[in-house]
């Protein structure tokens, strides 16, 4: 039985951190049993927002880390596909094609877009960055993947590469499968200063790459209950940050359990709350540690595992592509340009 197929991924914008992992990498890394898996790193998708060629320049660096950071969570690349996407030059072919089957207003009308140009301070919506989910239509579409996994803010986006699949399927004959989201249900985890979100533009990470000595200070820094002066005032753990990193990151409930005990009677200090966390959060990264060093000390692997992983989502491009020009129709240029010479690339 082949298993069902899914895709999911990042733009590279920087590293990722404890928030990713929950709300993301985590799942990926148990969906890697059930799905045959392709991860792609979305480096067009951010082109977007900064095309501006220092922002290009820093896209390398970022890929790099991506990657080691898929690789130190577990992403298994004997049986996952890790590509970088502007290497897939279908995916532009395709893009164009999906552009077709959609309607300005139904791109307009998704808030996601309307964030993204506020958030990147635009005086107007680029026509690349309202184009931004047909792109990831593209990306879903071209491994025909049935699973795509992200967060609750690209639901909506999922839900327009389903209704392009469908519109492509009744307009051309059937191709692609209809893709479904699988939204996790983790809540975002809370940032080490106790806002809502952990972000690196708010500088309030705990990275996945951080060593053991850069953890204990921003767990030293973090923000907990300010109205408790004293070890010997009660303290409330309700959000407070310190205790919802204990309740995911440290695996001795008992302790945990007892600590949040002692914290509401006032008997015990911060310092050793924080103490037991440093503990627990550097023996959840440690084995993430020794992968990551593993294979940054393997430069030639790492860069095999991408080139590979990019290759074959390369031959899965094709094939779809095939698929599609015969679909539509558009399979005569293939007829019109062969007596002209040697085989054109892709057709
Ligand atoms: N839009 C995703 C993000 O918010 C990145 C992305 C690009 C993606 N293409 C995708 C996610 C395809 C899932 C599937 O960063």
């Amino acid at each position: 039985m082949t298993k069902p197929r899914l895709l999911t991924g990042d733009r590279p914008t920087g590293r990722l951190h404890l928030g990713h992992y929950v709300g993301s990498l985590q799942n990926r890394v148990r969906l890697q049993d059930e799905y045959t898996s392709f991860f792609i790193i979305a480096d067009l998708h951010t082109l977007t927002t900064r095309p501006q060629r220092n922002f290009v320049r820093e896209i390398p660096g970022f890929i790099r880390e991506m990657v080691l950071d898929y690789l130190s969570v577990g992403i298994d690349p004997e049986r996952s596909t890790l590509f970088v996407q502007s290497a897939i030059t279908e995916t532009y072919e395709l893009n164009l094609l999906f552009e077709m089957l959609v309607t300005v207003p139904r791109l307009e009308r998704l808030p996601s877009l309307k964030d993204m140009v506020r958030d990147a301070d635009l005086d107007a919506m680029p026509f690349g960055l309202l184009g931004y989910p047909v792109l990831q239509a593209a990306d879903i579409l071209l491994p025909r993947a049935e699973v795509v996994p992200v967060g609750k803010d690209n639901q909506a986006h999922v839900e327009l590469a389903r209704e392009i699949a469908r519109r492509f399927n009744l307009l051309y004959g059937e191709v692609f499968p209809e893709p479904q989201a699988l939204i996790g249900d983790v809540p975002t985890l809370i940032g080490t200063d106790g806002k809502a979100k952990m972000s690196k533009s708010l500088d309030n990470a705990i990275y996945l790459s951080d060593d053991a000595a850069t953890v204990e200070a921003k767990v030293k820094m973090m923000y907990t209950d300010p109205k408790r002066l004293r070890a010997t005032d009660p303290g409330t753990v309700e959000g407070n940050p310190v205790f919802a990193y204990h309740d995911i990151f440290n695996p001795n409930a008992a302790e945990v359990d007892e600590l949040k005990e002692r914290y509401r009677a006032g008997r015990v200090g911060d310092v050793e709350v924080k103490a037991k966390l440093t503990a627990a959060l550097n023996a959840f990264l440690e084995p993430l540690r020794e992968r990551r060093a593993y294979f940054l000390a393997r430069p030639a692997l790492t860069h095999e595992i991408l080139a590979e992983g990019t290759r074959r989502m390369q031959t899965e491009a094709r094939e779809t592509m095939r698929q599609v020009r015969d679909a539509m129709g558009l399979a005569y240029v293939t007829e019109m340009i062969r007596p002209a010479g040697p085989a054109l690339r892709g057709y």
